[in-house]
């Protein structure tokens, strides 16, 4: 394909100045198959983004173009609003499937807007209709979208500058991110600490909030620098939003459908949820969003939360497709064993690397903090985050064919979201082009 780069910048002088991910990956980029992505110019690179997760089965995947390609000349209904449709009816019965039993057996599916942001908007207004209730719990750190409401909602003070009429009634919680403990004590077990100021809000006459409508979470925070709830505190979320009555939503739209390495991140802990939102990955790569909740709940109206293009036809049948193939066991076994392996690897070159301050994350969900080392940014203890070293390594990075982003506090997480499909050799290129990258840039 003949695109230069005077075409490229001609073109991206007319987008948006609010544009984010053209800025560090400065290619035409015209060419995708599985794990790996080609430039103009024929340059291959490994892509550990993947669409922000949303491409489970990487690039071009021929289990889901195959389905694609058929269904698009078989004159099916393209779009068909939520009409009943075999792709709809399939869709359906496959999701319900791999559902953990005890959430399928009472769970009601309402299909969204494309976005993720736009589940994240319905059980917004689900939730407070049910309850009546005006106020929402979420946590700090979070991201949930874009959209005015799921924005109100979302941790990240940069994207929520000069704007005003914010949803109101939205309180933020410290999220148990132990490596940057929210509450600056070392002592004290701060996952405890977050579920007893939880419970004591939820309890004190005078604690100056009503009872929510819900209370928000993501399994995994994504954005927010990939850092897992553990299973003690998401079993201890649920006691006690069990206990007064309010509804626990999961936003699992980053970290569902497999990259946990269960199919849904939750199942590690054994809870129950009373809904759950899935985007990016559910629709194999096609603009899907559902929102899950308990039946108990479906008392809004008949056209409560409508939108054109809720179940996307294409995304039906490639999400259909990608669920089937992330359902066999072997398929979960083996996102659990390559994120391990991706893991560790990357946790040696922690003790060769000063400024690699953390690892973690779970399956192929794994973020490594940049610090500036010896160094603390506050009276509370946190190491000095490196937003500098993180994105001159991303582009050192890109320099060395590996995609990757950024994200958590200041953007100095590095993330790796590779396709759940890669392999043990994947890894070694995966690591060999990242530490070559981190070591022409840093020197401990
Ligand atoms: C956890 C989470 N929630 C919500 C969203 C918003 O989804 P979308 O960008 O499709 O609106 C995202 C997007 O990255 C996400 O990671």
């Amino acid at each position: 394909m003949n695109y230069n780069k005077k075409t490229k910048d001609s073109i991206l002088y007319l987008e948006s100045n609010a544009r984010t991910y053209s800025r560090s990956i400065d290619k035409i980029i015209t060419k995708g198959k599985l794990a790996r992505v080609y430039d103009s110019s024929g340059n291959e690179y490994f892509d550990c983004l993947s669409c922000a997760g949303a491409l489970a089965l990487g690039h071009n995947n021929p289990i889901i173009q195959e389905k694609v390609i058929d269904f698009l000349k078989s004159d099916q209904l393209q779009q068909a609003l939520d009409i009943m449709t075999p792709a709809r009816i399939n869709f359906i019965e496959q999701l319900y499937q791999i559902l953990p039993a005890s959430f399928a057996k009472h769970a009601k599916i309402q299909f969204c807007s494309p976005s993720g942001s736009d589940g994240v908007e319905a059980a917004l207004k689900l939730f407070k209709i049910v309850t009546g209730r005006s106020s929402i719990f979420v946590f700090q750190g979070a991201y949930h979208g874009m959209t005015m409401g799921s924005l109100s909602m979302m941790g990240n003070l940069l994207p929520k500058q000069s704007i005003h009429g914010y949803t109101s009634d939205v309180h933020f919680l410290p999220f148990p991110y132990t490596y940057r403990n929210p509450f600056g004590v070392d002592t004290y077990d701060i996952e405890k600490i977050s579920l007893n100021y939880l419970e004591n809000l939820l309890t004190d006459p005078e604690s100056g909030l009503t009872k929510p409508a819900m209370v928000l979470v993501e399994t995994i925070q994504g954005e927010g620098g990939c850092i897992p709830a553990s299973k003690e505190w998401l079993r201890g979320l649920r006691e006690i939003t069990e206990r007064y009555d309010v509804p626990l939503v999961l936003d699992e739209i980053q970290c569902g459908c497999g990259r946990s390495g269960n199919m849904f991140a939750y199942e590690y802990s054994g809870i129950v949820p009373d809904a759950i939102i899935l985007s990016k990955a559910i629709g194999g790569g096609y603009p899907l969003t559902v929102m899950l909740y308990h039946d108990k709940y479906d008392s809004w109206l008949p056209g409560s939360h409508t939108g054109t293009f809720r179940g996307n036809q294409i995304a039906l049948v490639s999400g259909t497709a990608t669920l089937a193939y992330l359902s066999q066991p072997s398929i979960l076994e083996n996102i659990n064993k390559i994120g391990l392996l991706l893991k560790q690897k990357l946790q040696i070159l922690q003790g060769k690397f000063d400024c690699i301050g953390e690892v973690r994350g779970q399956g192929l969900m794994i973020g490594v903090e940049l610090i500036k080392p010896g160094i603390k940014e506050n009276p509370l203890g946190h190491p000095a985050n490196n937003k500098e070293l993180a994105k001159s390594l991303k582009l050192a990075c890109l320099e060395n064919g590996l995609i990757l982003e950024t994200g958590g506090r200041n953007k100095s997480v590095i993330r790796f979201l590779p396709p759940l499909i890669i392999t043990e050799s994947d890894v070694n290129e995966i690591i060999y082009r990242f530490e070559s990258a981190l070591s022409k840039i840093w020197k401990n």
